[in-house]
């Protein structure tokens, strides 16, 4: 039965912990029916799916098959989708991605796998489709269907307008499902632009559906295929017709559900002061009223009487949330030397502090929190940016074959030589031209698109006002021998996270990504610098250290959750905005934005929290960096 917390839930959905535990409940479901089918000897089938979202859900299968020694001999699988004109040798067909994280390590029979073919002829695609509808007919219908979403609301690759009906067919990639697929590609173009998958009809006849998801930048769509009514433009909600469907996502990917987003609309809640924060501004937001002239009418006729029994009048809740609120806004991130800190974010001593900026790779911590360092550096402060990660991995082979060509017109021009001996003074030039769209890059090549983002960062570093020495490359090994989605991190970064940590022994450290998706760069190396924190938890230097958390770089904070909003005037932002443009290979490249370039986008965000602000009845500010106080200590 559902909890009255969960009224406004079309699809049963189970909130767990993390991500690991939810992986671990769907196995326990599909190893069960495994079990009991081969006590009967009878044979289970399984729909499956790609993505970063079931990889862990599949470690635990393969750890069932090796520890419990469950066997797969009866089971057969059928994938959901596969990109149309790809190899299956190619590192990103759903083929190979199958055989790599699950396939190759059961006892699976080689006839019981499917995955629709992306090498069939063009006027062959129609029996294929067909054919494989027949297939899984013919072997009883699909018991349990596996299924992700993606930020479209697709399921599958069913991308909004799909008919709630469709059965496999040939379809074309939505745009943002091909931006978000544009780093396994290494770039856009490279990306294919059309798909065979299953239909939504298809998916809708398996017995039983169970929908995982992660992070945070599912939970806008989950919320809707959840609560809203079903539509063809959000396929996911059509699953809200199926009578077995079970949805089990991670908190990060809860937070729009009605349940926790406006938790007392939907039962009696513990009031404290984070929660009493959130409900009212959100009552100043629906009521497009600055806090401090919000009535107790306003309290009553939006859910909120009973908050207003328990820490009214009007008058005093707004005057505290306000009061909150103004106190969050700081022009001193590194706190203000000499003042009284009793109501300001960060404390006034030491009055120079030694600040640690974490970047997953160059560019995210630039474009969440760029003014800020700049003032770090104005303030006094002794301030390092550590990028983490190279960021080869996001530069197009297109950026790096025109730097390559510049490098080698350079030294043909400087050293007077032929054009043709220039170049082989590059060898990464004639490698890149040889490079068809889909190959992997070499270590040759990586490395060069590595040494292009490090000189971007140099410029962007030097607009920021930070000397070259102030920025580091850490280079962490499990980027660069891995994938994206693929990353496999281990002792060795955890290691030189802490050698870092240990040398600058910082005051404040800047870290992202406490709230992404756990296969993303972002949550990796978040990981990992929990890991190393861990290592360093008694360290003298740590007992006086604060974490704050800064936005991911292509959504904002929100405004309750932030305890530190640093104001960007007009000029900071502009050489904010000058700062990113610098990253020209990223231009294009923001993960997930659709037409929007790393440097509108970290504007259009600063605006945005500003005018949040403004609307609120505070100051009115060109933008603003929000930040929230990590409180996980170890
Ligand atoms: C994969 C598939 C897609 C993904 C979705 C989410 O076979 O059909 O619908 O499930 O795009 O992708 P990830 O898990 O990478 O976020």
């Amino acid at each position: 039965m559902k909890a009255e917390s969960q009224v406004y839930e079309k699809i049963n959905t189970v909130v767990c912990e993390d991500a690991s535990e939810a992986s671990a409940a769907v196995a326990r479901e599909v190893t069960v029916l495994i079990r009991e089918r081969a006590a009967e000897n009878r044979s289970v089938v399984l729909g499956l799916a790609t993505g970063s979202t079931p990889l862990l859900f599949y470690k635990h299968l393969i750890q069932a098959h090796r520890k419990e020694g469950l066997s797969f001999k009866h089971v057969i699988t059928f994938n959901l989708d596969e990109y149309y004109g790809l190899e299956r040798e190619h590192p990103e067909s759903y083929w190979r991605f199958m055989h790599d994280q699950l396939f190759d390590h059961l006892d699976l029979a080689p006839e019981n796998i499917h995955v629709p073919n992306g090498r069939v002829p063009r006027d062959e695609v129609f029996a294929h489709c067909q054919n494989y509808e027949k297939s899984i007919k013919d072997a009883g219908g699909l018991d349990i269907q596996i299924l992700g979403i993606g930020r479209t609301g697709h399921i599958g690759f069913n991308e909004p307008g799909s008919s709630q009906d469709s059965l496999t067919r040939m379809v074309t990639l939505d745009r943002l499902t091909r931006k978000d697929a544009a780093r396994d590609f290494q770039g856009e173009n490279a990306v294919p632009r059309n798909a065979i998958t299953m239909g939504i009809g298809t998916i809708l006849k398996a017995k039983q559906i169970f929908l995982m998801a992660w992070g945070q930048s599912k939970a806008e769509v989950l919320a809707k295929a959840i609560e809203a009514e079903p539509t063809a433009t959000l396929p996911a909600s059509f699953l809200q017709v199926h009578d077995n469907v079970t949805f089990y996502i991670d908190q990060a990917a809860s937070f729009e559900l009605t349940r926790f987003k406006r938790p007392w609309l939907v039962g009696p809640v513990k009031w404290d002061r984070a929660l009493i924060r959130k409900a009212v501004i959100w009552l100043a937001i629906e009521r497009q009223k600055p806090v401090l002239k919000l009535r107790d009418e306003d309290y009553s006729e939006f859910g909120l009487s009973e908050l207003l029994t328990d820490y009214g009048p009007a008058y005093d809740l707004n005057i505290a949330i306000f009061n909150d609120l103004q106190h969050a806004i700081t022009g001193w991130p590194g706190g203000k030397p000499d003042a009284d800190d009793t109501h300001r974010p960060e404390r006034a001593t030491p009055k120079q502090k030694r600040s640690l900026v974490l970047s997953p790779e160059p560019l995210i911590a630039e474009m969440s929190m760029g003014a800020t360092i700049r003032r770090l550096v104005s303030q006094g402060h002794q301030v390092t940016m550590a990028h983490m990660c190279s960021g080869n991995l996001a530069v197009s082979d297109r950026d790096a074959l025109h730097a390559a060509e510049f490098a080698c017109s350079v030294i043909t021009e400087e050293r007077g030589l032929e054009t043709k001996e220039g170049g082989s003074r590059i060898p990464v030039l004639s490698e890149l031209r040889k490079k068809s769209p889909y190959e992997e890059d070499s270590a040759n090549v990586r490395n060069f698109k590595g040494l292009l983002r490090r000189s971007e960062a140099m410029t962007t570093g030097r607009t920021l006002s930070l000397e070259q020495k102030q920025i580091l490359h850490l280079d962490l090994p499990f980027y660069e021998k891995g994938r994206y989605r693929r990353f496999k991190p281990g002792t060795e970064d955890v290691e030189s996270l802490v050698g870092l940590l240990r040398a600058k022994q910082p005051h404040q450290i800047y870290m992202t990504g406490h709230l992404s998706d756990p296969s993303s760069l972002d949550a990796v190396t978040y990981g990992l610098f929990q890991h190393a924190i861990t290592e360093v938890a008694k360290d003298d230097w740590w007992q006086d250290c604060w974490v704050w958390l800064y936005s991911p770089s292509d959504a904002l904070m929100p405004c309750h959750e932030s305890q530190m909003s640093v104001p960007v005037s007009p000029d900071e932002l502009h050489e904010k905005v000058k700062a990113i443009y610098s990253y020209y290979t990223q231009r294009s490249q923001v993960p997930g934005v659709d037409n929007q370039e790393a440097w509108d986008l970290a504007r259009s965000l600063g605006h945005k929290a500003a005018e949040e602000i403004d609307a609120l009845g505070l100051a009115e500010y060109e933008a603003l960096e929000r930040f929230q106080l990590w409180n996980e200590k170890v």
